[in-house]
């Protein structure tokens, strides 16, 4: 059948936000063309990131209401930790009420000032908290991930080579090495098992612990799966756990893979530097049964971790990156190839190329797409990463990319084509869009708080 269905039914609805194009000029306006600055309830699409905006099971909520809400000890955590001990085999299970969280404590503990610490790509909050740390954090990410259009299947693989000298170059230098699945700074890549398990062996034989970023172990599990050869036949379950068997430890957002909306776990084998892990965590999130949730958050991860493994689930999932690909594909839009898994890259710098780095074409996309029909997305091109060098240049960001990330369980095939139908419009209009300058730019993480002005004033030209 070629018709994508959601695998589970609706019980409770929220109505969806609802702007007419007037209405979206005032509250784009009033964002200084910012859609992080914009209400959400100004928003129909919310496509802002696929963290923490899953919709919930029935037995998730019945779960909720069972939870045993203790200081100390509370059934929830023994649950919760029995679930994520059978998922990953890990001896210490540690509950966080975030991914961050997780990454905090672990390079708190684990990591010195001067050492280093490899991955494929290090998400923005990782490679924060390994810095905080004055320890550095390496990207040693496969080459073909740095071509947009490469169908190469496993884009969120490690250099071995490149691992291999690093490793005998830094000799001592390294408390720990980790990798990110699926990678998401490289566009929710998966990596495959075989490299996996290739890193594992040099990281095992080089005495580095291996540390997963597990944020959406199913969906690269799942990309195993499908895409490698001689996996077809095992279950995603039985490959997530061989790739957790890999490993000695991972941090986890629950608010991706654990389908909830707040929650994570730093998980791990080593008895002392989960020790400290333990009375750091007991500073500053919690006891140990709880740790920065309430045993309902458990409770609701508990049952996420189970269902999330659910084939016909992540078929449907990844069935929708494909599908809305496709369907951009099909109206003009280049896309990031192949699609990932939470998340779909636009190329506005295919898409747009008239419009200059320096003038923000992912930007000018964003807001063309908010106007167009109430679709929120997130620029990561040169608003996050572009840099005035101080002498009246720019440095611009490599790619310029528009993600459209999906909530999961949210939204339906209707949505989808809805969503495809509107961007089809504003494919139409791509010769009229023009750039824009940033009229404020804070010091650090520009793009949440950043201003703008169109430049011309296309914006009024084209929606006024
Ligand atoms: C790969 C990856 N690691 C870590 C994190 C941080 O998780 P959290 O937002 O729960 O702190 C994220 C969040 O988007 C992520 O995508």
């Amino acid at each position: 059948m070629d018709t994508i269905i959601e695998p589970f039914m609706i019980k409770t609805v929220e109505a969806m936000p609802f702007t007419s194009p007037g209405e979206r000029m005032i509250h784009l306006r009033a964002a200084h063309l910012n859609a992080f600055l914009l209400h959400a309830d100004h928003v129909t699409f919310d496509f802002l990131t696929d963290s923490g905006t899953t919709a919930m099971s029935d037995r998730q909520w019945s779960a909720m209401l069972s939870a045993g809400e203790s200081y100390a000890g509370s059934r929830s955590y023994w649950r919760f930790k029995k679930v994520v001990q059978s998922l990953t085999g890990f001896q210490h299970v540690i509950p966080t009420h975030q991914g961050r969280a997780a990454e905090r404590i672990l390079f708190q503990v684990a990591t010195e000032k001067g050492q280093c610490v490899p991955s494929n790509n290090h998400f923005d909050t990782t490679r924060a908290n390994i810095e905080y740390q004055g320890v550095a954090a390496d990207d040693l990410v496969c080459v073909e991930a740095h071509d947009a259009q490469s169908e190469f299947p496993f884009k969120g693989n490690i250099d071995l080579e490149r691992l291999e000298s690093y490793l005998v170059e830094n000799a001592g230098r390294v408390p720990l090495g980790m990798q990110t699945i699926t990678n998401n700074t490289g566009g929710g890549q998966p990596a495959s098992l075989a490299n996996i398990r290739a890193v594992s062996a040099l990281y095992r034989k080089h005495g580095v612990p291996f540390f997963l970023d597990a944020c959406r172990f199913a969906e690269n599990a799942y990309m195993i799966q499908q895409r490698e050869p001689g996996q077809a036949d095992r279950s995603v379950r039985e490959i997530a756990r061989e790739v957790f068997s890999l490993a000695d430890g991972c941090t986890m957002s629950g608010k991706k893979d654990a389908l909830v909306n707040m929650g994570g776990f730093l998980a791990m084998n080593d008895d002392e530097i989960a020790g400290r892990a333990r009375n750091l965590l007991i500073l500053t999130e919690g006891f140990p049964t709880y740790g920065g949730c309430a045993a309902r958050d458990l409770e609701a991860m508990a049952v996420g971790l189970d269902e999330v493994l659910d084939e016909r689930y992540l078929e449907y999932r990844m069935a929708t990156t494909r599908y809305l690909a496709q369907g951009l594909n099909e109206r003009g839009i280049p896309t990031m190839q192949p699609p990932g898994g939470h998340a779909v890259y636009i190329d506005a710098k295919a898409f747009l190329p008239h419009i200059p780095a320096r003038q923000y074409p992912g930007q000018a996309l964003v807001v063309a797409m908010y106007l167009e029909g109430g679709i929120r997305a997130c620029e990561i091109g040169s608003v996050m990463f572009g840099r005035d060098d101080g002498a009246g240049g720019f440095e611009a960001s490599e790619h310029e990319l528009v993600r459209i990330a999906l909530p999961r369980r949210r939204y339906t095939q209707s949505h989808i084509d809805f969503v495809i139908e509107l961007m089809g419009t504003v494919a139409s209009r791509r010769d009229d869009l023009k750039g824009l300058v940033m009229t404020e730019r804070p010091p650090l993480l520009p793009h949440f708080t950043a201003r703008f002005a169109a430049v011309d004033d296309w914006v009024d030209s084209l929606y006024g």
